[in-house]
């Protein structure tokens, strides 16, 4: 079974409590059990991380390039600045969806370029946790897609 990687950037471990009226009250144990639930629907087992790291988010980018493994992905305030993920996600070998919970083109000015947009599949935002359940099933399209 593919595992995909669903990978979640800064301050995402705090979902929940942060600015609920922005992110919603679900947690991040909330969006790990959707998309285990999600996954099983489509077949895919899912492994779930959160760091506020960048280094550590770039070595499990790394890890996912080398075992050929889907990534939905959070990259949270890293969308908007870090070239280092940027250039980690190029590299990529398997689907890549870009996920978040709000709307960043609907917010400050800075949230409307994601440097990790180019590099990906797709990118899902603005339907809270249903971002990740909508990501998961980009995903099970693009490796259902004829080689
Ligand atoms: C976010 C949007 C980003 O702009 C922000 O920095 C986050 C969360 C989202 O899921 O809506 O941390 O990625």
């Amino acid at each position: 079974m593919v595992t995909v990687l669903v990978l979640n950037g800064p301050n995402l471990a705090r979902l929940g409590s942060r600015e609920p009226e922005i992110y919603g009250s679900a947690t991040l144990a909330d969006v790990a059990q959707a998309c285990a639930v999600t996954g099983g629907q489509l077949g895919l087992a899912v492994d779930v991380r959160q760091t506020d790291d960048e280094a550590e988010l770039i070595g499990w980018v790394h890890q996912a390039a080398d075992g050929r493994q889907p990534v939905v992905l959070n990259p949270a305030a890293f969308t908007h600045y870090s070239y280092a993920l940027r250039d980690a996600l190029a590299m990529r070998t398997a689907p890549l969806v870009e996920v978040h919970l709000s709307n960043p083109a609907a917010r400050e000015s800075f949230r409307h370029t994601s440097v990790v947009a180019g590099v990906a599949d797709g990118t899902v935002a603005g339907f809270g946790l249903h971002s990740y359940e909508l990501a998961l099933r980009a995903v099970a399209a693009l490796l259902s897609r004829p080689a």
